[in-house]
């Protein structure tokens, strides 16, 4: 039985990516405007993490990047093989659409198209953050940072013209940099411009610093862009409870992800629930259900509460727990 069932007191935050942050967690702060950040390279700097591995790490949030295993081992590990990219790339008869949410110093996104080196295939990257500032300090410790050497050329190109083609191997790369507030463009109507991922690395700060990042409006809007048939599968290193319902009420059906070094498990999702192999059940339904904090966040302000009775009602009809018989 997880702890969250046993204990009274409020679920943890999500360990990763922040220190104890400076403010009550259960203060109600008004709501925030949103403001372009004013962060250069000096706000980034190279940490060493547990494995040895180096990451970077925002200064102001106080966040690592890839804690505990790094950046490759964590990219590897939770999006190159859990969402099979390198297969499912092989197999599309089409553009292969990737959308690299919180593109940050680039390691996931490089991680993902190293590994389609031997590919024969076409793929798209739309690449989201409204700052290059991470991705120029990256490109400034190439080769601290290990996963950047060889893409030095393209990186460049996509920090000058916001977009670049290349030749990968096998594998040809159309890329795209969206350097843009999220929330704001995917409500904006540019978003239909963009083709739907097939697989979306989501890839924000936690939730407790970057609110704004984990609504239900979010996860609504991703999942408009995923039609139920077309096979886009989401992947993201948090497991919290908030997190997991906020992806249901959005319409995803959900799973356990895989472990990466740092967490036992992670969260996957995706419209077609024949791909999710190990979908949250009644007694995950039930832990919810107890949970001191499983309320999606419905504005960009960290907060945690318990389920409404509309947000219980809508998880009990949710069709993962109540398969149709075949
Ligand atoms: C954990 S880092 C991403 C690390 C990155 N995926 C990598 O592999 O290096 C989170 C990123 O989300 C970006 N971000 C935070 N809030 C955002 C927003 N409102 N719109 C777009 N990007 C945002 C941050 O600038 C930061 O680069």
């Amino acid at each position: 039985m997880a702890p969250e069932a046993l204990s009274p007191r409020p679920e943890p935050l999500p360990a990763r990516r922040f220190s104890p942050h400076p403010f009550p967690v259960f203060a109600i702060a008004p709501r925030p405007r949103y403001r372009r950040p004013h962060v250069t390279e000096s706000d980034y700097e190279l940490v060493q993490v547990a494995s040895g591995a180096w990451s970077v790490r925002a200064r102001i949030e106080g966040e690592t990047f890839h804690p505990v295993i790094g950046p490759q081992a964590e990219a590897e590990a939770l999006y190159v093989r859990q969402m099979q990219i390198a297969a499912r790339a092989a197999a599309a008869k089409r553009e292969f659409v990737v959308w690299d949410v919180g593109l940050g110093a680039a390691a996931n996104v490089l991680t993902v198209l190293r590994s389609l080196t031997e590919v024969p295939a076409r793929v798209r990257i739309e690449s989201f953050d409204h700052t290059a500032a991470p991705l120029k300090f990256a490109l400034t410790h190439a080769s601290e940072l290990g996963y950047v050497v060889g893409f030095e050329e393209p990186i460049r190109n996509l920090l000058a013209h916001g977009e670049t083609r290349f030749q990968h191997g096998a594998c040809e790369i159309s890329w795209r940099f969206h350097e843009a507030d999220f929330p704001t463009w995917l409500a904006s109507p540019e978003t239909t411009s963009v083709p739907g991922p097939d697989a979306i690395l989501f890839d924000a700060f936690s939730p407790a610093r970057n609110p704004a990042m984990w609504t239900l409006g979010i996860f609504r809007g991703l999942r408009r862009r995923v039609p139920q048939d077309a096979g886009g599968t989401l992947a993201t290193y948090s497991r919290s409870t908030l997190l997991r319902v906020t992806l249901l009420l959005a319409g995803f059906h959900v799973g356990a992800g895989e472990a990466t070094g740092e967490k036992e498990e992670t969260t996957f999702a995706a419209a077609d629930p024949s791909l999710v192999t190990r979908p949250l059940d009644a007694t995950w339904l039930g832990r919810a259900f107890r949970s001191t904090s499983a309320e999606p966040l419905h504005d960009p302000v960290y907060r945690q509460c318990p389920l409404s009775e509309e947000s219980r009602k809508a998880l009990e009809s949710h069709p993962q727990f109540h398969p149709v018989p075949a």
